[in-house]
């Protein structure tokens, strides 16, 4: 057996590098990322996955590059933004990704990737360990024992014991941990099987799903406390991380509940490179690595503080500052809606922790260029947008900063209000809960109206996290003890999880309300939208353009720029063009185009043009005797035909959305 150097010390970037190389060399078509919005994909806000841009065509619709793609997908998680802080977790990543749509399945995807993990970034096998699908009874879906088989024997090839375990979801917590020599485990559904929507029962109908087998990396135990026997992959001590899912998406839910195989067998492969990043330093810390380091050097200099001494200060600054730079990048700005909130989110807790180090104010701007740095080759478009990026985030902060002062005011006033009062509750204080058994402290008044549930209001209302405000009301004279600040952190703690589960059902709603229909439904009115638009810049100009979009299964409702009422007889016209397309059964074709070619096109509408990658799609919309209907830069999806549209197009009504935009609902019934 040949001898390896197993630690190579791989920087993030080469490994994206020898990633892409790696599958080109396997007959993939490499692919650009897709913007960090999903354009005309009402069911999510941000592309939290490198499967999310790829859904059509594992439900079937051709890639027009073939059946195996590779990328390196940029993804935000916005629930992450709270668990920011620990060695693993950013809110901003990029996902690796490799796909077959009906290609190849579990063995070659499976000795790919144990090649490309311990031959190409150099990971030594013994460090590595594996999770497969313990099956579900319930839903009548097999256990996966062929993944087993093919790990069992490349490990066995390259010299590693192996023994296998089954180890149920519910031992989560350390009820039944792992023994020498065992390597590859059993889990439920709950861990081991992937949809977007989660476990089987989660799924709605129409939804791709499959067993997945997990990779994880071994950082060892010194640097946990919390490590014990019980230890085992998916426990979450710390000690193992994973680096990556292989899913074998071939299955989809029916409209019964019941799953059935989708017409072809998918691999979708998604893996965090910057974990690989942390695994081929084997240092068990994310921001340890090229694409992050040098973020952190910037604020250790802004800050005059050291790193190891301020870890979440350090996580938070970095991570946040990345993810505003990349989405300020795709034209997405700080806003109170939408997108642009969780922008706005990123930047004002960034402010906040900057305080927390000492940075001056108004120089978070000059963490841009660190940020953007490491990424010079890969994502030229971040490099050019430099300084509107820096303006940006110069104007937030300096904005922010004056709510802070606001809120300051409040908070002020509220404490010298509690003062005078003793036991009255001030006015603008929301109704507080006593809390029982309060040993003392300032009678009546951290027991009374100091509680969590106020922390809670100013934390919402000016953007102060708990710890800020414990410390602004020391410096006015009022201390804390001990049992207080217990108390106050899990009163704080429990509104704002109940804040989080509110807004958490709110997103999972809008989630699933479009999938349900993503299918069908969904689909179709996407290409009305498409044609309505053709219709629109035809009756009205070419000065129309998209504003925005959102599709459920009932309606499409379409912005766009114009300033004034568009008439009933336009109306008609409108409605008379989509109908004419929908009666030609004209057929949709996708083309790959440069994206500046597309620019230069004349014949190619588009609209955020700075959202979508080099290299975008187009979909045509035309009849067998070249009659063009639509032509339109896209992610898709659309509907082959539009014959397929099923019913009348009829606008149900025609209003001002904004200064300048107008907003039609439409049906097809
Ligand atoms: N789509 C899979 C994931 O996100 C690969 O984990």
């Amino acid at each position: 057996m040949s001898v390896l150097f197993y630690m190579s010390g791989m920087s993030g970037n080469e490994i994206r590098r020898k990633y892409l190389e790696f599958f080109e060399g396997k007959g993939h078509a490499i692919v650009p990322s897709a913007a960090l919005v999903p354009e005309n994909d009402p069911t999510t806000l941000f592309t939290g996955s490198g499967m999310q841009p790829m859904l059509p065509y594992l439900l079937g619709q051709p890639h027009p590059k073939g059946t195996r793609i590779a990328d390196s997908q940029k993804a935000f998680r916005a629930d992450d933004i709270e668990e920011v802080g620990d060695n693993r977790h950013t809110t901003f990543f990029e996902m690796l990704g490799n796909w077959s749509f009906g290609d190849y399945f579990k063995e070659e995807q499976i000795s790919w990737m144990f090649e490309f993990l311990t031959k190409v970034v150099g990971l030594d096998p013994q460090k590595l360990y594996f999770t497969v699908f313990a099956g579900d009874e319930k839903n009548n879906l097999p256990k996966d024992d062929e993944s087993v088989a093919i790990w069992q024997r490349l490990l066995a090839d390259a010299g590693v014991s192996h023994g296998v375990a089954h180890i149920g979801s519910e031992a989560d917590g350390g009820k039944c941990g792992m023994k020498e020599g065992e390597r590859i485990f059993y889990y439920e559904a709950k861990k081991n099987w992937w949809s977007r929507a989660g476990v089987p029962e989660k799924m709605p109908a129409g939804e791709p799903g499959g067993p997945d087998t997990e990779m994880f990396y071994d950082f060892g135990t010194e640097h946990d406390t919390k490590y014990g026997e019980h230890c085992h992959p998916n426990c979450d001590c710390g000690r193992f991380i994973e680096i990556g899912n292989n899913v074998f998406m071939e299955y989809v839910k029916n409209q019964d509940g019941t799953f059935s195989k989708l017409p072809q067998k998918n691999v979708d492969f998604g893996g965090g490179l910057e974990r690989i990043a942390a695994a081929a330093i084997d240092t068990p810390d994310v921001f340890k690595i090229d694409l992050l380091d040098s973020v952190v050097q910037q604020i250790e200099k802004l800050s005059g503080k050291k790193y190891e001494d301020n870890l979440l200060a350090f996580r938070v600054i970095t991570d946040h500052m990345r993810g505003a730079t990349f989405m300020i990048g795709e034209g997405i700005y700080p806003s109170n809606t939408e997108q642009g909130y969780f922008v706005r989110r990123l930047l004002r807790r960034s402010v906040r922790y900057a305080d927390v180090l000492g940075i001056p104010a108004g120089r978070l701007k000059d963490i841009v260029e660190s940020v953007i740095a490491p990424y010079q080759g890969f994502y030229p478009n971040v490099v050019e947008k430099k300084q509107e990026i820096m303006e940006m985030i110069a104007q937030e902060e300096t904005q922010f900063r004056k709510t802070l002062a606001k809120g300051l005011k409040v908070l002020s006033g509220d404490i010298a209000k509690t003062f005078e009062l003793g036991r009255e509750k001030p006015e603008n204080i929301p109704d507080l809960s006593m809390v029982d058994g309060h040993p003392g402290g300032i009678p009546g008044v951290t027991s009374r109206f100091l509680t969590g549930k106020w922390f809670f209001y100013i934390y919402q209302t000016f953007g102060f996290p708990l710890e800020m405000s414990l410390e602004e009301i020391e410096k006015r004279g009022i201390r804390f003890n001990d049992f207080d600040v217990g108390v106050i952190e899990k009163d704080f703690k429990a509104e704002f999880k109940k804040h989080q589960e509110t807004s958490r059902a709110g997103a999972e709603h809008k989630f699933k309300g479009g999938l349900a229909d993503h299918s069908e439904k969904v689909v179709q009115y996407h290409t009305a939208t498409h044609l309505l638009l053709a219709a629109l810049r035809k009756e009205l100009g070419n000065e129309v353009h998209q504003a925005g979009s959102n599709i459920t299964g009932e309606r499409l409702r379409f912005d766009f720029t114009y300033p004034k009422k568009v008439e009933k007889e336009t109306l008609a016209k409108l409605e008379e063009y989509v109908n004419d397309a929908i009666k030609a059964g004209a057929k949709v074709t996708i083309e790959t185009m440069k994206k500046a070619d597309a620019e230069n096109d004349p014949t190619v509408e588009g609209s955020f043009w700075d959202r979508y990658p080099d290299e975008v799609t187009v979909y045509t919309v035309s009849d067998d005797n070249s009659v063009i209907y639509s032509r339109e830069l896209c992610g898709g999806p659309h509907v082959e035909n539009t014959s397929a549209l099923n019913g009348t197009f009829k606008i149900t009504s025609e209003e001002s959305s904004s200064a300048g935009v107008r907003r039609i609902k439409a049906i097809l019934e």
